[in-house]
Formats: structure tokens, C-alpha cells, sequence
């Protein structure tokens, strides 16, 4: 299966898609990397592997929705079956998310359904966390909720801060989404009726 990966900057999320799909047992390959912003590192990185990346700067359009439609004509020459947000910082529209329903995926650096949004270490620190993690979702067209594929979880510990915590959870993240994305190229998680149907294991 096709997959495409849509980024904003370093992409670490989308190095850690490009080596599990280097395995020939995974079941997706990535047909390309679109980035919102022409000066994201990891543009530069899925080139070094020979990964077609384009950027479609959003300065550059006039609105949200002509930039979407330049976004939708990229990824539609890639064809992808799942398109993967893997730190995408641009909201998408509701017609954009409604195109792509069931086979557009995010991953979110806490525990969804809390710390949506912005500066989560930091909150779930301040909140007195003894846990945190990451999410894998299906997008819907409310920001960082729809249907949990997978989630992983780490332990807060004294003297933890957002820079530390960043750094831990992103090795969970880097495991977490070729997992997660791989559930559902399987179709082991499908979304349905605004959730997410898990296949019982056989
Ligand atoms: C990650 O923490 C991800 O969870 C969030 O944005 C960050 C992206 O990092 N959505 P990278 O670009 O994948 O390195």
C-alpha cells in the first residue's frame, strides 16, 4: 500500500515511517512527502532516500483552501492509500479531512484525549503527571481528537523537564507510529461511524 507523509519541519516522525517501510516485510511503501513549508529539514531527508518531497508553501497561496487545493493535487499524483500527518502544523479543513476520512492519520505527543493542542510535556508536568505519552489517531475535523489507534505510554520522573520528556517520548514516538500505521494498512483499525473498529486478534 501507498502511503503518503505530510510534515511542517525536522520530520523525525517521518524518518522512523520511511526505515520501517525500508523492511520488505511492512505492508506500505511511502510514495512521497509534501511539507507546508519549503524550508522543513525533512524535505532534504526523504530526498536522501530518493522519496519524491515537494513543498507547497502555504505563503504562497491566498487562503487556507487554495492551499489545500495545491495540497490535494500533490497527493493525488502519489495516490496513497493512508496519508500520515507526522508533525503537520497547519490546521486541515473539514472538506480536506472528509476527502481523506478513515486513511488520514496523527500523531500527538500526549495521552489523547488529554493535552490536546500545543506545549503538552510542559502541561502534563505541570499537571503532576506520573505518566505521559503519545497518540496515533484517526484525524477528524476537530483538532487532535478522533478515534485512538494505538498510544504508548512513559513514566514522568523528578526533576523532568519538557526538553527531557520531549526527548524520551519522541523514541516511543519513532516506535509507535510504524506500529500504528501498520494496523491500519493490516486493516487490523478501521475508522466507522466516528470510531475505531479494532479486529479482534485471530
Ligand atoms: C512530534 O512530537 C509529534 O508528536 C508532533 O510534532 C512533533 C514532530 O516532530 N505532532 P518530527 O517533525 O516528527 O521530528
Amino acid at each position: 500500500k501507498k502511503i503518503a507523509v505530510l510534515i511542517s519541519g525536522r520530520g523525525s516522525n517521518m524518518s522512523a515511517l520511511i526505515a520501517a517501510c525500508m523492511d520488505p516485510g511492512y505492508p506500505g511503501q511511502i510514495a512521497g512527502v509534501v511539507s507546508n513549508r519549503p524550508d522543513a529539514p525533512g524535505l532534504d531527508t526523504a530526498r536522501r532516500y530518493d522519496i519524491p518531497a515537494v513543498a507547497i508553501d502555504q505563503t504562497a497561496y491566498a487562503d487556507r483552501a487554495a492551499h489545500e487545493a495545491a495540497l490535494i493535487r500533490a497527493l493525488d499524483e502519489m495516490a496513497p492509500d493512508v496519508v500520515c500527518l507526522a508533525g503537520y502544523m497547519r490546521l486541515l479543513s473539514a472538506d480536506f479531512v472528509r476527502r481523506f476520512e478513515g486513511r488520514l492519520i496523527n500523531i500527538h505527543p500526549s495521552l489523547l484525549p488529554l493535552f490536546p493542542g500545543l506545549d503538552t510535556h510542559k502541561r502534563a508536568i505541570n499537571a503532576g503527571m506520573r505518566i505521559h505519552g503519545c497518540t496515533v489517531h484517526f484525524v477528524t475535523d476537530r483538532m487532535d481528537e478522533g478515534p485512538i489507534i494505538a498510544q504508548a505510554a512513559i513514566a514522568l520522573v523528578p526533576g523532568d523537564t519538557p526538553e527531557t520528556v520531549a526527548e524520551r517520548l519522541l523514541r516511543a514516538e519513532h516506535r509507535l507510529y510504524p506500529h500504528a500505521l501498520r494496523l491500519v494498512l493490516d486493516g487490523a483499525v478501521r475508522m466507522s461511524n466516528g470510531r475505531a473498529i479494532v479486529k479482534p486478534a485471530p
